[in-house]
């Protein structure tokens, strides 16, 4: 299923029509379909199903106010990894019971924050994180729900700065350890261990690595009821991927990922919680992009956009590929010519795709590209004094502004001048 079809000739996210918001806004801009987040949390919940669980959607992956409460309010749990995220979920209704705290580097500060507004429970990743945590709580005369995220030193087989479950990664807890670790929360009064935590990474399509990881876990959950902990959750972690090419290549589906958590830990009586990212989000969003030239080089075509590598970072960030489509939709059998769709910042890098073939293309028109609604406007920056670029959701045939472009004085007058320089 696909909410961004091309209807007579023009590509609509739901029921409107891109160049309707591209007249609205202007571009570039991002827009999200609601339908499509909704079915996507509706497939993971169905993966689930009879089992006790929450999903706790990634924040991380788009973390719009409105993105968030469309989630929210259909009971989704969130995952955070900030005092900023947290601050987000809580603005967008949803209660403390259904956030979990995840994170390498949480602060005091971030502690207090989660702890004094609510929290499931906070998914610790080191020694000194599990002290620090006892000591603010014990301050605030409270035990901290807690899970310990374990590091299963599998190979995710993914993109390396993504990964996250190998020894080498700075990620959780070598599971090798986890048994002194957890005998140490138990003596701290400030914690209360109620299960185990695994992440082992992102864009993963392959299911075997999640298959060794929640074995091992299931061993761990042994060995540690053994030990006397009361291990009642497991949150097994996000990074199922998307396709970003079209291929006949079926990725693994939420239903096939939740076939896999049944038979390796459905049977340990534990409530089970999955924090997927980008397979709700990456697909409920495009970026769309006016062509400001077409320019001829030595042997080459470019397309230059008005969006750059600011705005959508991860073909400069992971060589990713995004499909790229004309909003017009070409007419059946025209010619098509490899060009290099480039954006217009002062890098070589602020390159979206080297040589991909594309029916024609000429100044003035709008491109989409698919799969930007995860990791897109969340990564964006103002490099070049690019201001931040629109978020848009559709729901059917209304659309809304989620998230306005700032003026240039908005961008300028976040600056301070020294006293020392003068007015
Ligand atoms: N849980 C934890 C602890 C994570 O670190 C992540 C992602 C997720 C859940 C969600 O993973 P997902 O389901 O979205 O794959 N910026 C990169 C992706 C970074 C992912 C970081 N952690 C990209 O654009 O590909």
């Amino acid at each position: 299923m696909d909410d961004f079809l091309y209807l007579d000739g023009i590509l609509y996210a739901e029921d409107v029509a891109l160049p309707e918001i591209a007249q609205a806004v202007g571009t570039p801009f991002y827009v999200y379909s609601s339908a499509t987040f909704v079915r996507h949390l509706k497939q993971f919940e169905d993966a689930l199903a009879g089992m006790p669980h929450l999903v706790c959607y990634a924040m991380k992956a788009n973390s719009n106010l409105a993105v968030v409460k469309l989630l929210g309010d259909l009971g989704a749990g969130m995952d955070v990894v900030s005092g900023g995220e947290y601050l987000r979920a809580k603005a967008a209704g949803v209660p403390g019971e259904r956030i979990v705290f995840s994170g390498v580097g949480k602060t005091r500060e971030e502690m207090r924050l989660v702890i004094s507004g609510g929290i499931r429970q906070i998914n610790v990743e080191s020694e000194p994180e599990l002290r620090l945590l006892h000591q603010v709580a014990v301050s605030m005369d409270i035990s901290v729900p807690v899970t310990v995220r374990v590091n299963p030193d599998v190979d995710a087989k993914t993109h390396e700065k993504i990964a996250t479950g190998k020894s080498e990664n700075k990620f959780g807890i070598p599971i090798s350890r986890a048994r002194e670790v957890y005998r140490l929360a138990a003596d701290l009064p400030g914690v209360e261990v109620v299960g185990i935590d695994v992440h082992i990474g992102s864009q993963l399509t392959d299911l075997e690595p999640y298959r060794l990881a929640y074995q091992k876990v299931r061993e761990l959950t042994n060995e540690l009821r053994m030990d006397g902990h009361d291990i009642r959750r497991l949150d097994l972690g996000g990074g199922l991927g998307i396709p970003y090419e079209r291929s006949n290549v079926r990725p693994p589906q939420p239903g096939d990922f939740g076939a896999v958590i049944r038979e390796t830990v459905g049977d340990l009586g534990c409530e089970i919680e999955i924090e997927p990212g980008r397979f709700i989000a990456g697909n409920a969003g495009l970026l769309v992009s006016r062509v400001i030239f077409r320019k001829q080089g030595d042997g080459r075509t470019f397309l230059i956009l008005d969006a750059a590598m600011n705005d959508l970072i991860r073909p400069a960030m992971y060589d990713a590929c995004h499909e790229i489509v004309p909003v017009v939709e070409p007419a059946p059998g025209v010619d098509r010519i490899p060009v290099d769709i480039v954006g217009p910042v002062c890098e070589s890098g602020d390159t979206f795709a080297r040589q991909r073939t594309m029916p024609p293309l000429a100044d003035g028109d709008l491109v989409a590209f698919r799969s930007a609604g995860a990791y897109g406007a969340v990564m964006a920056s103002e490099y070049n004094s690019r201001p931040l670029i629109p978020e848009i959701l559709v729901n059917g045939h209304q659309f809304a502004v989620i998230r306005p472009r700032p003026t240039f004085d908005e961008m300028l007058n976040r600056d301070r001048l020294p006293v020392w320089m003068g007015s």
